[in-house]
């Protein structure tokens, strides 16, 4: 049996990754914004816009797929992540349908390798502790059939996010652990 998929966090800027495809915390418009949703348009270059322009938009929890232009990662996942609204409006849902759509369009394209940003985290205000618990819970379920993924990163801006995710994968240094 092959080996199961590698999943890690780092901390880092996404659009510096050489990966198969980067997914971007995009807006319904498709059209740019802020925060890594416009790190990634400037990174691409005009191309991008372009590209996206023809898609027509993109409803919340789901994902489209575009040409990286001129970034090192080969594709971009495009997908649009819940406006946190205090939990009770399907926000957690909507957060899991994103990675499991965006890993869907991954394994339909035979893509090995994907970094995600830590998706409605920042403008759309989701908090980060329970985000990161919502995307590794929802990365490891899509993967039961992983098909051609084989690897998964999550690619955190902050160090209090990349805790998260370490916690979450279970490769954190215990705090409280004693001893070497
Ligand atoms: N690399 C990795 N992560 C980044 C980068 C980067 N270069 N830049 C920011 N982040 P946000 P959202 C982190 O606000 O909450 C846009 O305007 C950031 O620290 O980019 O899903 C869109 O067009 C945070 O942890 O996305 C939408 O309108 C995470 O990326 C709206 O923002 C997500 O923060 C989407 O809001």
């Amino acid at each position: 049996m092959p080996d199961s998929p590698h999943l890690l966090a780092i901390q880092g800027d996404i659009t510096k990754l050489k990966v198969d495809a980067i997914v971007n915390a995009a807006n319904p418009s498709l059209l740019g914004g802020g925060g890594v949703d416009g790190a990634i348009h400037r990174a691409a270059g005009p191309g991008l816009l372009e590209e996206c322009r023809a898609l027509g938009g993109c409803p919340t929890g789901e994902a489209r797929i575009t040409g990286g232009h001129r970034l090192p990662a080969r594709l971009v996942i495009h997908t649009v992540g819940p406006v946190w609204r205090g939990g009770a409006r399907g926000e957690s849902a909507l957060l899991a349908a994103c990675y499991r759509n965006a890993l869907g369009l991954a394994r339909a394209h035979g893509l090995g390798s994907v970094a995600f940003p830590c998706i409605s985290t920042g403008v759309y205000g989701y908090p980060s502790e329970s985000a990161a618990r919502v995307a590794v819970a929802s990365v490891r379920e899509a993967l039961k059939d992983p098909g051609p993924v084989r690897e998964v990163v999550f690619c955190c801006f902050s160090p209090a996010d990349l805790a998260h995710y370490e916690r979450e994968l279970g490769s954190g240094r215990s705090s409280s652990g004693a001893g070497p």
